[in-house]
């Protein structure tokens, strides 16, 4: 790749989608068996949605929940970790993942933009807290005891991201972005390799498919993330 080899590069960040987490055996949301043929996101994944029918929204998180300790992280969660370690510049990890592979793949720094599956929040208090079983509508928070307060914490469709401003500032200082397995439809994620691109950075996306923003990045490689990302590594710790 000689454009990486061109450039120095001290700053990157990298922004994965539930594409990373396919091979680990958690669906994705858009691909032909993904979550979102199974369901309407609209009835799971909004606050008027968890208004309207809570018992159904509790059940999606907790079945997803559930299924964490039996999956594992891959060759491509672990390799960022490694890139993490050992690459002589910044690595900013953001993903749109509320699972916790990148964690368990070895990753100190890991920023939940769309929350975490292990997380609830009361609505009521405001606590947030570890989440240590499946919940419904008669959990009581452990903060203030309010029963039907608590709701998975993640960010559903019409609510605003977490970390936004570190990640806007991680992007101002960017020299190389990486998008490893999202479909780039989601706002604001989707935006930011046009955010990168502002900056000058150099942009690169990892993806079996094309995405919906393909044709913005300077480099597409079209192949599963635990290779791509394996090759990626290698090449930019070699340089
Ligand atoms: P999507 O399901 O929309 O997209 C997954 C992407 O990963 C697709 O572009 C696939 O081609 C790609 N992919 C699948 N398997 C892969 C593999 N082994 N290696 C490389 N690429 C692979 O998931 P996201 O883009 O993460 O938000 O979805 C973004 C947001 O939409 C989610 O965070 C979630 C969802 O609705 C909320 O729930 C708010």
């Amino acid at each position: 790749m000689p454009l990486l080899n061109e450039r120095f590069i001290q700053n990157i960040v990298i922004l994965t989608g539930a594409g990373i987490s396919a091979e680990s055996g958690v669906a994705t949301f858009r691909d032909a068996d993904g979550l979102w043929e199974k369901h309407n996101p609209m009835e799971i994944a909004t606050p008027e949605a968890f208004a309207r029918d809570p018992e159904l929204v509790y059940r999606f998180y907790n079945a997803r929940r559930r299924q964490l300790p039996a999956v594992q992280p891959n060759a491509a969660h672990r390799e960022l970790a490694r890139l993490q370690r050992e690459f002589h510049g910044d690595v900013f990890l953001v993903t749109q993942n509320v699972d916790d592979l990148h964690e368990r793949g070895g990753s100190d720094q890991v920023c939940h933009m769309h929350g975490e599956l292990n997380s609830m929040l009361c609505g009521g208090c405001g606590e947030r807290m570890p989440a240590e079983a499946d919940y419904n509508g008669d959990s009581p928070c452990p903060g203030c005891n309010a029963r039907g307060e608590l709701r998975p914490d993640v960010v559903w469709f019409g609510e605003m991201p977490y970390h936004m401003d570190e990640i806007e500032a991680r992007l101002a200082d960017c020299d190389l972005f990486i998008a490893v397995g999202t479909s780039g439809v989601v706002y604001p994620a989707a935006g930011f390799v046009q955010q990168a691109l502002l900056q000058g950075a150099l942009t690169v996306e990892i993806n079996k498919e094309v995405s919906e923003v393909t044709g913005l990045f300077h480099l597409q490689r079209q192949g599963v993330a635990t290779a791509e990302v394996t090759t990626l590594v290698k090449e930019l710790l070699a340089g």
